[in-house]
């Protein structure tokens, strides 16, 4: 008699016909929370037999449409952290942000926090990363070689350039910024051969500024967009005795990724061949692989979509939990790829 992993066929046929019924009460959908955005089409692919499938992006190759968004270094815990990300880019061919790096312009201690290229692999991109503050000052003292220097010690593909005025100011000990951050990148794309990606921390971009990102030579434009982890919010936390809650309105500003990427592909219309930036990152808010699909088949560019929160949050737990999370990820996203079409 033929069976399943050591267990009656017939035993095991009668348990699953138990268990239908029994759990048929609580499998009533009713309608709610059906999602809209895709026509479900059963008839036209097998199942997809691994979640692998090789594709370019930023001139490097990854297996899987998911970024680690930029978040950390600097500390014993961000060392845990970075070493499980980079392993599961390894593990499943994804691409990597490094957190802000500006530790590393003061001395090499905390290197090894961010030094993930030997544990990544050279397949798959891998950025530093800087926000427009400490850029600006580096330009202000002719020091940009630091950057370049600073790419070339971790063996990064280049550089993300994080671009966050709310953040600085709701931060207490914040920076101001002494000309506009368009300018600052001119200057960085002027300096450096290297690819440069520019994004936000939890607000995104607006129209003017989309459009003005897509025409510059950048290699990606990474959203950072409004609906996750805001750092507006997460500075004023940080600090509640001295906030000022007459700020509070600016913590709920921005653009969503679903919002962004309507602009986005208003703007490529709009701009033509004027459109430089090759690749998109939809990153910010960004819960599950269904949200980064959507995105993604939606938009008129190459892109793959990022997270921070959702892989932080089982990256400080373990590799176990963060490889689970991101293989089952994985596997859903095949399966939206054979059988969903966004409408
Ligand atoms: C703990 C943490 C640290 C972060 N640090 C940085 C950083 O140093 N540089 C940066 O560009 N973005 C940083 N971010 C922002 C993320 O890259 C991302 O844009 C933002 O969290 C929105 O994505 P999410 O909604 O998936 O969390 C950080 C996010 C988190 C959660």
């Amino acid at each position: 008699m033929s069976s399943v992993k050591g267990v009656n066929i017939i035993e095991q046929g009668e348990e699953r016909k138990s268990a239908h019924i029994e759990l048929a009460a609580n499998s009533q959908t009713a309608g709610n929370g059906l999602d809209r955005r895709f026509n479900y089409e059963p008839l036209f692919a097998a199942h997809p037999s691994t979640v692998a499938r090789p594709f370019s992006f930023l001139g490097k190759t990854m297996q899987a449409p998911i970024w680690v968004s930029s978040m950390t270094g600097g500390t014993e815990a961000a060392y845990k952290i970075n070493h499980n990300l980079a392993r599961a880019c390894a593990e499943f061919g994804l691409g990597m942000g490094l957190g802000s790096c500006r530790v590393l312009l003061e001395g090499s201690e905390r290197f090894p926090d961010f030094d993930l290229r030997p544990v990544m692999g050279n397949e798959a991109p891998f950025f530093a990363n800087l926000g427009i503050a400490q850029l600006e000052e580096l330009i202000d003292n002719n020091e940009l070689q630091k950057v370049v220097d600073l790419v070339g010690a971790l063996q990064a593909d280049g550089l993300i350039v994080h671009v966050n005025p709310f953040q600085e100011f709701f931060q207490p000990e914040g920076d101001i910024f002494k000309r506009a951050p368009m300018e600052t990148i001119l200057a960085v794309l002027d300096h450096v051969k290297f690819p440069v990606i520019v994004k936000e921390v939890g607000q995104g971009f607006g129209p003017q500024s989309i459009e003005a990102l897509l025409q510059l030579p950048i290699a990606a434009l990474d959203f950072g967009a409004y609906g996750g982890t805001n750092f507006s919010l997460l500075e004023r936390l940080r600090d509640s005795n001295s906030y000022n809650e007459i700020y509070e309105p600016l913590v709920y500003t921005g653009h969503t990724a679903f919002e962004m990427t309507d602009l986005v592909n208003a703007a490529i219309e709009k701009l033509g061949d004027k459109v430089q930036c090759k690749h998109i990152i939809v990153s910010g808010g960004i819960k599950n692989f269904s949200d980064g699909f959507y995105c993604i088949q939606k938009l008129q560019m190459p892109a793959v979509y990022g997270q921070a929160y959702e892989l932080l949050k089982r990256a400080s737990q373990s590799y176990e939990d963060v490889r689970n999370y991101i293989q089952k990820s994985l596997e859903a996203y095949r399966m939206a790829e054979a059988y969903l079409r966004i409408k």
